[in-house]
């Protein structure tokens, strides 16, 4: 490391999704080939702050041939915000405040300003330690799409990819065997990926936690269909849905509740239709693999233009797309509220003027 080198940290928090990499390589390649900057990957989220000695130095040789490969090298979590971490000790479990330990971890590392490429729960915390004076730039990541400021979040291109594939292929065997297909797909509070897959993947039914629904009302829809002679209907649903007759989310903590919505759609469905019900959930799916090529490119535009608003010290913003230009916004904007589908936009508009139904109607 030169003496008197400018030093940027990058850091990956949150759910990985595919493209984390493209964007790292970008950052390394761009801080070090035009701005002769030394780069530092921050390891697994705000833990290689806690933990500065996991985290390393990153240079064009360490990001050569990442361009293409899923998950981030950097390692990432959503269960470790300094802020409230959860530690477990001798058996007991509490939460502790790590934020000031992060501050000391990016002088320990020798950190100028950090890059943090996140999703809502990351950039939060990011806008938390931009406000206690570290220098921040923010990336938007997330296959959830519900980042405000920005018109797509890196990733979400990938995982519609995903989901798409693979409604075409669950429709072929609902059809040959003249069965109702459930396929639960993520979206914890928004459901962009149910839209946009349920609209790519031709479903005749799309349920989204912006719209509540009936079950009585999507068996009306399976029931037009059979009398038009139609004996199989593909539902895509957000992992996110509010059941009919529920307070609470079908999903409030991810990962050990997959599936629930989709299978107490399915069981509801059972007792009220003729056709088998067969559920697919396709999970994590969407967040692993290669990223789309729309996703490598928008991750090289975030990349470098995070490095862009770094040098001219925007602090406090992340980079964004708007009117497919790269632009910027406050971190503070672009984080709150959750930005959801519109339920009367014009894609849900679209949508049912193709004849999927989103449950709300018969
Ligand atoms: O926030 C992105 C996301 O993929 C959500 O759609 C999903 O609910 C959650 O992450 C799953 O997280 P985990 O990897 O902890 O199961």
């Amino acid at each position: 490391m030169a003496e008197g080198k400018r030093t940027i940290g990058v850091v990956t928090g949150g759910g990985d999704c595919p493209g984390l990499n493209a964007a790292i390589r970008a950052i390394v390649l761009h801080a070090s080939l035009e701005y002769g900057w030394r780069v530092v990957g921050v390891a697994d989220g705000f833990d290689g702050l806690i933990w500065p000695e996991r985290s390393r130095e990153l240079t064009v040789e360490t990001v050569r041939g990442i361009l293409p490969q899923g998950g981030t090298i950097l390692g990432t979590t959503n269960r470790g915000d300094p802020f409230a971490y959860p530690v477990k000790e001798g058996g007991r479990a509490s939460v502790q405040d790590y934020s000031a330990r992060c501050l000391e971890g990016i002088q320990r590392l020798g950190i100028d300003a950090l890059i943090v490429i996140g999703g809502n729960g990351t950039l939060a915390i990011a806008h938390r330690f931009s406000q206690m004076g570290m220098k921040i730039v923010g990336v938007p990541k997330t296959i959830d799409n519900d980042l405000r400021c920005t018109e797509v979040t890196l990733g979400y291109d990938s995982a519609l990819h995903v989901a798409t594939d693979a409604s075409d292929r669950l429709r072929t065997t609902a059809e040959s065997h003249h069965r109702v297909m459930v396929m639960e797909v993520m979206g914890r509070d928004a459901g962009w990926i149910a839209l946009g897959a349920g609209i790519a993947g031709g479903a005749n039914v799309i349920l989204l936690p912006e719209i509540p629904f009936t079950i009585e009302n999507i068996c009306g829809m399976i029931r037009r269909r059979e009398a038009m002679g139609r004996r199989s209907s593909l539902i895509v649903v957000a992992e996110g849905v509010r059941l009919p007759g529920q307070e609470a989310r079908a999903q409030d903590v991810p990962g050990p509740l997959a599936g629930h919505a989709a299978n107490a759609i399915a069981s509801a469905l059972r007792e009220l239709v003729d056709q088998e019900v067969r559920v697919a959930v396709i999970g994590h799916l969407q967040r692993g693999g290669s990223p789309s090529p729309f996703d490598r490119v928008l991750a090289t535009r975030f990349g470098v233009g995070a490095v862009e608003l770094a040098a001219r010290e925007g602090y406090g913003r992340m980079v964004s797309l708007q009117g497919g230009k790269i632009e910027s916004a406050l971190i503070a904007e672009a984080i709150h509220p959750v930005r959801l589908v519109d339920p009367a936009g014009d894609v849900v508009r679209a949508a049912r003027a193709v004849g999927i139904t989103f449950g709300d109607r018969l």
